[in-house]
């Protein structure tokens, strides 16, 4: 989703909206610093693990009703993701009270974050922003971004399409947004596609001394 490079792993990460996916406990594991943010992380182990378990059928339902909206080249089969989600969550869940002890996981949530200005290397946020622009307004989305900038020196954001595939209605303006707060923003390929036609990241360079060039991990294609 991110293009996410080796160097990019040696820095300080954030994970914005990370919920109970394994990035912060697969990371963890390599030697990576990840903080991951989210407001489910107000819940226990055992709520997660009911909440997760309660909504499985629906989720799959969903998928196999809209199964036309996904790639199915990797996870060949709704069964399959099933299987590919449950041990990514299990994962997740058996990390998650170390992590709380550790503070790798803190409840907290957009638009305002409690860190200080460039605590993170790198920002990255999936599934939340542009997805849910029905949900969450352009406001939202501008003051959340700018959130992003204020604590990492660069953010990426995946995806860029809202739910059913059209492009977030707020990305233009988002990056008009950015722009004009001085930030360098581009749009980049990534190799990874299971929404159709979801393979593009937002990134955003802050310019103002924080962030250094560094080699790209993007793909390029
Ligand atoms: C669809 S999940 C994506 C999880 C993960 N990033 C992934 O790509 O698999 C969206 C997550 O965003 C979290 N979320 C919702 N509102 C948020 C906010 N204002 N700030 C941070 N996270 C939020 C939800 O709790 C949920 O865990």
């Amino acid at each position: 989703m991110f293009s996410l490079a080796g160097s990019d792993m040696a820095g300080r990460i954030l994970g914005c909206g990370d919920g109970p996916a394994s990035f912060n406990a697969e990371a963890t594991k390599r030697g990576t610093q990840v903080i991951s943010c989210d407001p489910i992380y107000a819940f226990s182990k055992e709520d997660i693990e009911a909440r997760i378990a309660a909504t499985y059928e629906q989720v799959i339902d969903q998928t196999r009703q809209n199964q036309n909206e996904f790639v199915w080249e990797v996870i060949t089969s709704v069964e399959e993701l099933g299987k590919a989600r449950m041990a990514t969550m299990q994962a997740f869940l058996d990390d998650y009270p170390a992590g709380l002890v550790e503070e790798r996981y803190l409840n907290s949530e957009l638009p305002t974050l409690p860190f200080p200005d460039a605590s993170f290397d790198l920002a990255l946020c999936s599934h939340l922003l542009f997805l849910y622009s029905q949900q969450l307004d352009e406001g939202f989305h501008h003051s959340s971004l700018l959130e992003l900038c204020r604590v990492a020196k660069e953010v990426r954001v995946f995806p860029l399409l809202a739910f059913g595939g059209a492009m977030s209605p707020h990305l233009e303006g988002s990056i008009e947004m950015l722009r004009s707060a001085g930030h360098q923003v581009t749009i980049q390929r990534v190799s990874y596609e299971f929404q159709r036609g979801a393979c593009e990241m937002l990134k955003i360079q802050r310019t103002d001394g924080y962030h250094q060039d560094s080699a790209d991990g993007c793909n390029g294609d």
